[in-house]
């Protein structure tokens, strides 16, 4: 990447060096560190108006493994209806040690959630935590008051209950996750996986999902209190232990020599992106955060930034003088500031058997929009930072937003724009090595620099802003409502590097 250092501004000399200079070493893994009790299928007892209908078998989505999914309670073969608790638990990361944490029906991460496109979905949530929150929908089209933006929805207070209710529309892998305190409440393990299936998905022998996350345990084992300053701003909070599915341990699995899996990868970390590989198998992408790509593509190593998913096709094609053993590796380099540069197993898929090949993957066509309409609104958003009296401050534009933790306090809209209409967003940092944008509510697509839209093709929610480099996203606002627009580095995000785009239906 080069870097002009004209454009660096004193505060991004000093977040780079702090991010650069501040690597804790990361702890090897202790094996035995699982979180075994909290693996278990929640109790989830039917709402009273289903509990007659309780025998009604579950409808036949496509089985995932890795997660165990949420009881659908309605009969409806087009409604998902589920019960969700975020609450108090504990998890055994380090051998003799409760970690203290918080997670939806106790379990980090929370249960799976998966529908069909289409479906409508409906979320019975209670919070008993001893603060607010909000369950945020990630990625998904939805109704504004739906989507769990503290900006709009009042939090719900502990001890308070609200229904979530929204049709899907879109397949692909999305997630959920607590939008107040954020960067205190999803580190401390209130995330979980929201999976919609295409209503015709391509054949698969089986499917898997990977949610990953970093969390930065202290020396006693407990998460480790918030820093106000240093590299946990500067940066964002990155872990030290590396979760997979909630466990420390690698994920592991069986698997026919010449079976054809899909992969779903979450990334659910606060801070820090991912760099992903698979050994010992054939993979590729075939789907990103809005779901299939029409053209699957191969890349040596993924790069998962915060917020991000990705729809991977593995071919167990390992050769058999390989034998019945380990043959498929997910590795993760944490790479802490570019210190350190280690591979850690994430999972590990043995052979057991063998298929006949399958034909290779039936991309279904997506239409994508055009890539290049005629004369579309150009935003230029620049994330900056400064110090502040309460310390360091983020910034769009100049203006530090506010609202994560007070529904009244977000800043004016950093836009409004009309619905529909195709709009390039040119996003600069000038400060932090990274940030990962995010929009709510809506899709878009790298147009700018050539070689990213290349490399990054298809539809996606966040996009990487990485040094200086300015990159330009396209999108056309198709959802009308009051969106937040925001780094996905919580601890960014909450000091202020956060707004709204309001996107106007046309006048009736
Ligand atoms: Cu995962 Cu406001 O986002
Ligand atoms: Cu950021």
């Amino acid at each position: 990447m080069p870097l002009r250092t004209t454009r660096l501004s004193p505060l991004f000399g000093l977040f780079f060096a702090l991010a650069a200079c501040s690597s804790e070493p990361t702890p090897p893994r202790d094996a035995s560190n699982d979180l075994t009790d909290a693996t278990a299928s929640p109790d989830v007892k039917p709402a009273s108006d289903v509990s007659d209908v309780v025998d009604v078998p579950i409808r036949p989505l496509p089985p995932i493994e890795g997660v165990p999914a949420l009881p659908d309670m309605n009969p409806d073969p087009r409604i998902v209806e589920v019960r969700l608790t975020s609450g108090p638990a504990v998890a055994h990361w380090r051998t003799g040690v409760d970690t203290d944490v918080l997670a939806y029906n106790g379990v980090i991460p929370g249960p799976m959630i998966h529908a069909r496109v289409g479906d409508r979905v409906i979320v019975h949530f209670t919070n008993e935590l001893e603060d607010d929150t909000t369950v945020h929908w990630h990625g998904l089209r939805i109704t504004d008051v739906m989507d769990g933006s503290p900006a709009i929805q009042e939090p719900v207070r502990p001890g308070g209950e609200f229904t979530y209710d929204f049709v899907v529309p879109d397949a692909a892998t999305f997630w959920y996750h607590s939008h107040v305190g954020t960067a205190e409440q999803i580190e401390r393990g209130l995330y979980g996986a929201l999976v919609v299936h295409e209503a015709d998905p391509p054949a698969v022998d089986r499917e898997r999902i990977f949610v990953l996350d970093d969390v930065k345990l202290a020396a006693d084992g407990q998460i480790a209190p918030a820093l106000s300053a240093g590299p946990d701003i500067g940066r964002g909070r990155y872990g030290n232990v590396l979760l997979t599915n909630g466990q420390t341990t690698p994920v592991e699995g069986s698997a026919a020599r010449n079976s054809v899996e899909r992969w779903r990868l979450v990334s659910a970390a606060n801070a820090r992106s991912l760099r992903v590989r698979i050994d010992g198998a054939t993979w590729q992408v075939v789907g990103t955060d809005g779901g299939l790509l029409g053209q699957p593509y191969s890349t040596d190593e993924l790069v998962i930034a915060p917020g991000q998913r990705y729809d991977l096709e593995v071919r167990m094609d390992a050769p058999s003088s390989s034998g019945a053993q380990l043959i498929t590796t997910v590795l993760t380099a944490l790479s802490d500031g570019g210190l350190v540069d280690r591979d850690y197993t994430l999972a590990t898929v043995s052979l057991d058997g063998e298929v006949a090949p399958r034909p290779a993957w039936v991309a279904p066509s997506v239409t994508l929009p055009d890539a290049d309409p005629a004369m579309p609104q150009q935003l230029n958003w620049v994330l900056g930072g400064r110090l502040a009296d309460a310390g360091v401050e983020f910034t769009i534009n100049g203006i530090a937003g506010t609202g994560h933790g007070s529904h009244t306090g977000m800043a004016a809209p950093i836009e409004r724009v009309p619905q529909n209409r195709p709009v390039r967003i040119t996003l600069r940092s000038e400060v932090s090595p990274e940030h990962p944008f995010h929009l709510h509510g809506q899709f878009f697509q790298i147009v700018a620099p050539a070689a990213r839209a290349e490399a990054e093709p298809g539809l996606k929610d966040v996009v990487l802003v990485r040094g200086i480099e300015p990159v330009t996203v396209l999108t056309y606002f198709e959802n009308p409502g009051q969106w937040m627009v925001h780094c996905h580095i919580s601890e960014h995000a909450e000091r202020g590097m956060m707004s709204e785009v309001v996107v106007l239906p046309p006048a009736p």
